[in-house]
């Protein structure tokens, strides 16, 4: 079974093929950085006109990439939010018209599950396992337990870990998209040098802010005179960020019975940040839990994981009406 995926929930235009026995044959980005750089950050109506722009071309390089054709195409799986509107409509407009015309399923996908379920694709992960799903809008700290049961321990009560990157690399002028740049000056600087706030790390709550933490940082910006006190305060903010991760993991950890869980998972966009992926790896050790996250070109935003996750909906359920609405504000639970 072969399923084309596409998605259009932020500032990439992309399209996949991937079939039931997790071969990814085609996946397909076109990233509007270069749109969205000159506001240093990204622009709905600019990215919306670009997922317009480019979604037939990057779907037909999906399919020539992959080497089919549209009558080899079993089912259409389209992200239906939550995300910006416009890109959405786009998106699963264009899915749902393909579906119609091929008179193929189409289904209707979670982003944020789309994440959640990435790592299935590359790797044997068995239900239930523990996820810590960090991308540009979303921070939840959950349980697995299928494609469509999620058990929430905790999540942001302001920004995302996502945003905070990016804002802090707005701030000291390294521009966008932040995550990978701070990642970069990060490996420049002394992680001790700025006195940075670890949020909600005290007691038993699951849940993170990372609002405060951005102001701190901006404070400690005026006190910035020469590139290598920004690359200081990179390592600085990213130790930070770290240290409330391996808190809280290593809290659940001693807390839960570890033998309930395949994996401790991290997914989405923050995860390719591999100075955060290796410390949770060594407390998942630590616990002798098994830690994971997709390959770096799979955690942040992707048609692979769309496409991943209509074949596990396939699996278990009925395909999506043509009459699904896109829904920026589409919940996990
Ligand atoms: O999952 P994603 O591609 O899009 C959303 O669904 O939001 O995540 C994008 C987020 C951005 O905030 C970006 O700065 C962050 O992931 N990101 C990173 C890294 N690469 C991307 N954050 C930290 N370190 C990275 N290497
Ligand atoms: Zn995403």
């Amino acid at each position: 079974m072969l399923i084309l995926g596409i998605e259009t929930s932020c500032d990439e235009t992309a399209a996949a093929v991937v079939s039931d026995k997790k071969e990814i044959l085609s996946n397909v980005i076109y990233s509007q950085i270069d749109e969205h750089r000159v506001y240093n950050g990204v622009v709905p109506e600019v990215a919306a006109r670009a997922h317009l722009e480019k979604i037939e071309v990057i779907v037909d390089n999906a399919l020539s990439d992959a080497g089919v054709g549209l009558n080899d195409i079993d089912a259409i799986a389209g992200t239906c939010g939550p995300g910006l509107i416009g890109g959405l409509i786009v998106g699963a407009t264009f899915a749902k018209s393909m579906a119609m015309a091929l008179q193929l399923p189409f289904i209707a996908v979670n982003h944020i599950a789309a994440h959640a379920l990435s790592i299935r694709l590359v790797e044997e992960i068995q239900f239930p396992y523990l996820l810590l799903l960090v991308s540009g809008g979303h921070c939840i700290f959950c349980c697995v337990r299928s494609f469509s049961e999620y058990e929430i321990l905790g999540q942001t009560v302001d920004d995302s870990a996502g945003e905070a990157f990016d804002k802090v690399s707005k701030l000291l002028g390294f521009g966008y998209p932040g995550g990978p740049q701070i990642e970069k000056f990060a490996r420049l600087g002394d992680p001790k040098r700025f006195l940075l706030p670890r949020p909600l790390c005290h007691g038993n709550s699951y849940d993170f802010s990372f609002s405060g933490l951005k102001t701190a940082v901006l404070l400690a910006s005026k006190d910035c005179v020469d590139e290598q006190d920004k690359f200081d305060l990179c390592a600085s903010f990213q130790q930070a960020v770290t240290d409330v991760f391996v808190y809280k993991a290593r809290k659940y950890l001693q807390h839960c019975d570890v033998s309930a869980y395949s994996a401790l998972v991290m997914a989405g966009g923050v995860a390719a940040n591999r100075y955060i992926r290796s410390a949770l790896e060594s407390v998942c050790c630590d616990y002798r839990l098994k830690f994971c996250a997709p390959p770096l070109s799979l955690c942040t935003d992707n048609g692979a994981m769309i496409a991943w996750l209509g074949v596990e909906k396939l699996k278990t359920s009925q395909a999506d009406s043509l009459y699904f609405r896109p829904n920026p504000r589409w919940r996990l639970v």
